[in-house]
């Protein structure tokens, strides 16, 4: 007996739960094709057991997406609001059929490939994380590496302007402001002296492919992720960082036993990554944070967390948005794609602290 698509298509149908933009209405007909045993079920053959984790939906709208980005299926780009369309979404389907079925081989290999969104939004959150090391350790030299860090775009954020309503912080002619919304923050002054990230899969954002790939993952209809995407690429273009091919833990024990400089806080930084980790990956990557502070000043930032099921409202951040971590204490949440941070209101001092971050 032919597996059974419907649990797929079901998981197709519920992702957003209704068909108000682009991507809501086009897994509707992703879910009714796939049981109709179209050009959907054709590219998801392999992927019929797929549970909600894997994002198999996500991973054929940006394989489509890719498609549509270097100018293969021009009759979809008027449907595309980040590529200037403005036509409406109910009508997209019998174009994005036909693109389907033009490109079923390529769009089978994009299903193996796990949804990679590197978004500069989360830097807003790593700032706040890195005025708080600052202040911890005294160093105003910074050693960034990051695990899990896709492009490395995130690896840029001294060179985005980061505000609030009474504080700024970075260069004012960055392409790039992230608004925090976030009041009460005290940045530091630093100087970011190395910079290095590493990834399964690292993305070249220096190169145009490499800058596509990452826009593929980017919802089209969300044009201000978009403008933040387009302005960091272009700081990563001027600036190329280097992203190495290695798992988590391997490279962040390797980079922890280089020698490193007196006077410079090694800051280790990951967001949204953590949930793609096999446990033992995890562990070890502590144990190997956890060895090295007693051979230099070390300080671990991460924002991460699952976002929780979402209606059409979204979330509200305060309950369920990534939490900010520094050495594990609660600095702040935001939303998955970066601002606005909302500041955790009381942070309790340890022993070592020089002071918090925040007033009442
Ligand atoms: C959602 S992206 C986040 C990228 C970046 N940290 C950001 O916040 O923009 C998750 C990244 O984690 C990477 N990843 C997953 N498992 C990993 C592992 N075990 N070691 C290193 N990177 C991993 C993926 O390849 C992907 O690029």
């Amino acid at each position: 007996m032919p597996p059974d698509p419907r649990p797929l298509a079901e998981l197709f149908r519920g992702h957003f739960g209704h068909r108000d933009h682009l991507y809501g209405e086009l897994l509707w007909h992703f879910a009714a094709d796939l049981e109709a045993g179209g050009p959907t079920a054709q590219v998801c053959r392999d992927h019929l057991a797929a549970t909600r984790a894997d994002a198999v939906q996500l991973r054929l709208l940006a394989g489509l997406f890719r498609i549509v980005l270097r100018g293969d299926a021009p009759q979809l780009q008027p449907f595309y609001p980040s590529l200037g369309g403005t036509e409406p979404p109910t009508a997209a389907w019998p174009f994005v059929r036909a693109a389907l079925a033009a490109h079923v081989e390529e769009l089978r290999s994009a299903l193996a490939q796990a949804p990679q969104t590197n978004e500069p939004g989360r830097a807003a959150c790593l700032a706040v994380g890195l005025f708080e090391a600052v202040r911890r350790t005294g160093c105003h030299r910074v050693r960034l590496l990051e695990p899990g860090a896709a492009g490395g775009l995130n690896l840029h954020v001294d060179r985005y302007r980061v505000v609030g309503p009474d504080w700024s912080w970075g260069p004012r002619d960055s392409p790039l402001t992230l608004d925090t919304q976030a009041a009460g923050v005290r940045p530091e002054r630093m100087t970011i002296v190395a910079r290095r990230g590493c990834d399964l899969a690292p993305v070249d954002a220096s190169s145009a492919t490499g800058a596509a790939y990452l826009r593929s993952f980017v919802w089209p209809f969300t044009l201000e992720r978009h403008e933040r995407l387009s302005a960091a690429l272009a700081v990563a273009a001027a600036h190329p960082v280097v992203v190495d091919a290695a798992p988590a833990s391997d490279w962040v024990r390797a980079q922890l036993a280089e020698p490193v400089e007196p006077g410079v806080v090694t800051v280790v930084w990951q967001s949204i990554t953590e949930q793609y980790w096999p446990a033992d990956e995890t562990a070890a990557v502590r144990e190997a944070l956890a060895r090295a502070r007693s051979r230099m000043p070390l300080v671990h930032v991460s924002m991460e967390g699952v976002p929780p099921p979402q209606g059409t409202d979204g979330y509200r951040i305060a309950d369920h948005g990534p939490e900010l971590r520094v050495d594990g204490d609660l600095i702040a949440r935001s939303h998955h794609h970066g601002p606005p941070v909302v500041l955790t209101p009381r942070i309790v001092p340890r022993p070592d602290h020089r002071d918090g971050i925040l007033g009442p």
